[in-house]
């Protein structure tokens, strides 16, 4: 197998030292082997994304627009191949694998269009004869850090935004995760980029986290709430720019009115699927007392019909844990939510035809909302079911966390779901659709511990990927 290399100024450096990519559906599967970079590398990636802002920041927004639009024309032409790789990489189903792929096209198409939309204000100054232009301008060299639970989608949605308004850009994608990265490098260093503009680098966080820091004018950063902080406060301590998206606690409250069907189906889906690997999936279900059992009851019969299995068979609903230690993470939250008194329903730990990390969805009832199981981010296939009276203790419960990403109501009433959108302390609010799976062209992001710094995607991006600058003219 030929070891991939890292994209430095347009080049493909491959070095001795490597890791291999492994399926966690299969782990006698090897998907390919990488190149790791290490300190010089980081510092040569940066160095070139230095050099090409130098031009790249006066490139005309059609040359952006063009290679944007050749990016997004071949990643959705390869749907079903990318698509493939990245179940096999990732673990999450093949029809899920293939539709993240679309998602990540059609972020490059629309970001292709805000390259040819950006604009400005011109405002008449209080000075009599002056004019006031207010414009954006690119920030520099954007370093960005992702996650391994969208391989493909959460690269293209930091990459397009950053390259569609000028900056330069060096990328750490997830070690867990390197394919799909080295695929989508491929696509944009044959678009039409000038040589440096995009840099990937699969290096450890821990060597590329503080060079990137250090040299880049700014940092998106997408993963769990410790490296997150880390980042932030490094990054902020230097007076860079920073844009960190690191988790959730999900809540889902159930109303008795709500249309149990509806309910079902979202919390199953934003719960279970892509085994819970979503800082966007619901974890603590908070359901009133009227509807409590017959939502237990039909979630328990729905949870036994879900197929765990191989992310690229056909049928299956939930792929495996990524790897060992989140599968660990996931199997010890699992005792410590047994050893808090909650009532587990499935949970249990699968042996498939192929060796993988395979676990069935987990649901606690009888739950309440300070245990750990309820506080802390699990990252896997494992629910609280907590009992309510009424709406309003549904809401302050719902509240009554860290976190504050994404906050769902299922609910046939418009009284209850017009106050919920307005007091859910969320950074996104979902009436009777699961609080994971978003669009591509709207805001992303969330408040208290989830998010710091200005939301990703759709035309917001530009309040990260820009800067703004007055200029008063006196003719
Ligand atoms: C989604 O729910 O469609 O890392 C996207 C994550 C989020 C993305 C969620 N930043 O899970």
């Amino acid at each position: 197998m030929t070891t991939k290399g890292n994209l430095i100024n347009g080049e493909w450096v491959v070095i001795d030292k490597t890791f291999n990519n492994i399926n966690p559906s299969d782990t006698n599967d090897i998907i390919g082997t990488y190149s790791t970079a290490g300190e010089a590398e980081v510092k040569a990636a940066i160095d070139a994304a230095r050099e090409a802002f130098k031009t790249w920041q006066f490139s005309t927004p059609q040359q952006r627009f063009d290679v944007l639009d050749n990016a997004g024309t071949e990643i959705l032409a390869r749907k079903a191949e990318l698509g493939a790789l990245l179940s096999r990489e990732e673990g999450k189903t093949l029809p899920e694998g293939i539709g993240e792929v679309t998602r990540a096209g059609h972020i490059f198409k629309f970001f292709a269009g805000e390259a040819l939309r950006a604009h400005g204000e011109v405002l008449d100054s209080v000075r009599p004869g002056v004019k006031v232009e207010i414009t954006r301008e690119p920030v520099g060299v954007i370093g960005l850090i992702c996650p391994w639970n969208f391989p493909i989608a959460i690269p293209a949605w930091k990459m397009a935004p950053a390259i569609a308004f000028g900056n330069t850009v060096v990328c750490k994608p997830a070690e867990l995760t390197p394919g799909c990265a080295w695929e989508l490098a491929d696509i944009l260093n044959r678009a039409g980029l000038p040589k440096g503009v995009l840099n990937v680098i699969f290096a450890r966080g821990s060597v590329a986290g503080p060079l990137l820091i250090d040299g880049c004018d700014a940092i998106s950063f997408t993963g769990s709430v410790p490296t997150g902080t880390r980042v932030r406060d490094q990054a902020v301590a230097k007076g860079k720019r920073i844009q960190a998206e690191m988790g959730g606690k999900n809540p889902v409250v159930v109303l008795d009115d709500a249309d149990l069907n509806i309910a079902v189906n979202s919390v199953l889906n934003s719960s279970f699927f892509s085994s819970g690997h979503r800082c966007t999936a619901s974890s603590r279900i908070i359901v009133t007392e009227g509807i409590h059992d017959r939502f237990v009851a039909a979630m328990t019969e729905r949870m036994s019909g879900l197929k765990v299995d191989n992310a690229m068979k056909q049928g299956t609903n939930i792929g495996p844990v990524v790897d060992p230690s989140q599968l660990k993470q996931d199997t010890d939250y699992i005792e410590i939510g047994k050893q808090e008194g909650a009532k587990l329903i499935g949970g249990e730990r699968i042996e498939r035809e192929t060796p993988g990390y395979y676990l069935a969805p987990a649901m606690f009832t009888e739950a309440t909302n300070q245990m750990r199981i309820s506080r802390e981010e699990i990252f896997g296939p494992v629910i609280s079911v907590i009992r309510v009276k009424d709406y309003e203790e549904a809401l302050a419960t719902a509240n009554d966390t860290p976190f504050g990403l994404s906050s769902g109501i299922a609910t046939t009433s418009l009284k209850h779901a017009t106050h919920f959108k307005r007091n859910a302390e969320a950074g996104m609010v979902m009436v009777n659709l699961p609080t994971a799976g978003v669009d591509f062209h709207v805001p992303f992001g969330g408040r208290k511990g989830s998010s710091f710094g200005s939301r990703e995607q759709g035309k917001y991006a530009n309040e990260f990927f820009t800067t703004v600058k007055t200029a008063y003219t006196q003719p």
